[in-house]
């Protein structure tokens, strides 16, 4: 079975999915990565999408995910791919792009196959999954979503003014929700959790008994 997971940047989607796919004993798709490995060989390569090479590229793409790390190509990514820069070429360039898109959403529909998996993204209920049988909706404001980018960069020692992450935040919930390819929306018969003032624990709680219900 797959169960999907969409949201706005920073709603916590990532750890929440980690979470809860390992507590119901399922794998794990974090589909955000995916469009920032492109962002990387797009950066790497200087060439523009439509780039008959970059697009080559980016079908023999070699994405592999190992205990939380990224492997591009064989290299570990995990890091490059988290940089303010790539957040914002991944949001405004390459994620509103239809090759990419329709490339992604193949490729994710490929690693799923046949598996019980969590996927975690922008258009997994709305669009590559459209028929999963349990989908969530995270979301919390955007204040909340900032304050927690902050401490979790403050964590590793990289300290970001809270209002310009603000920004930064809103500006990529701008670019998700209005992108013409599958935009970032509440996907049909979503369970909506807006977890601003809630724990982890407190999410993942209510995302097991709606799990339970219908297993
Ligand atoms: O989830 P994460 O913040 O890593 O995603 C990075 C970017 O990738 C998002 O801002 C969005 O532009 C894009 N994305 C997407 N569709 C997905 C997952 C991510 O467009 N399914």
């Amino acid at each position: 079975m797959i169960i999907t997971i969409d949201g706005p940047a920073g709603a916590g989607k990532s750890t929440i999915s980690q979470e809860f796919a390992k507590v119901i004993n399922y794998d794990v798709l974090d589909t955000g990565a995916m469009y920032r490995c492109v962002a990387l060989l797009k950066k790497e390569s200087d060439l523009v999408l439509n780039d008959a090479k970059l697009q080559q590229d980016i079908l023999n793409m070699d994405i592999v995910f190992q205990n939380n790390e990224v492997l591009l190509n064989g290299k570990n990514v995990t890091k490059e791919i988290r940089t303010a820069e790539i957040d914002i070429i991944t949001s405004v360039e390459v994620s509103p792009h239809y090759f990419v898109r329709s490339e992604m959403c193949n490729l994710q529909r490929k690693m799923a196959e046949d598996k019980n998996m969590v996927v975690e993204g922008r258009d997994m209920g709305s669009n590559v999954f459209p028929n999963s049988p349990l989908k969530f909706y995270l979301t919390a404001n955007a204040n909340v979503r900032a304050k927690r980018r902050h401490d979790q960069l403050l964590e590793k020692n990289i300290h970001r003014d809270l209002k310009e992450l603000e920004r930064e935040i809103e500006k990529r919930d701008f670019e998700d929700m209005n992108r013409v390819h599958n935009p970032l929306c509440i996907p049909e018969g979503a369970h909506i959790i807006d977890t601003s003032d809630l724990s982890l624990q407190e999410v993942l709680q209510k995302m097991l008994e709606i799990f339970q219900k219908i297993s």
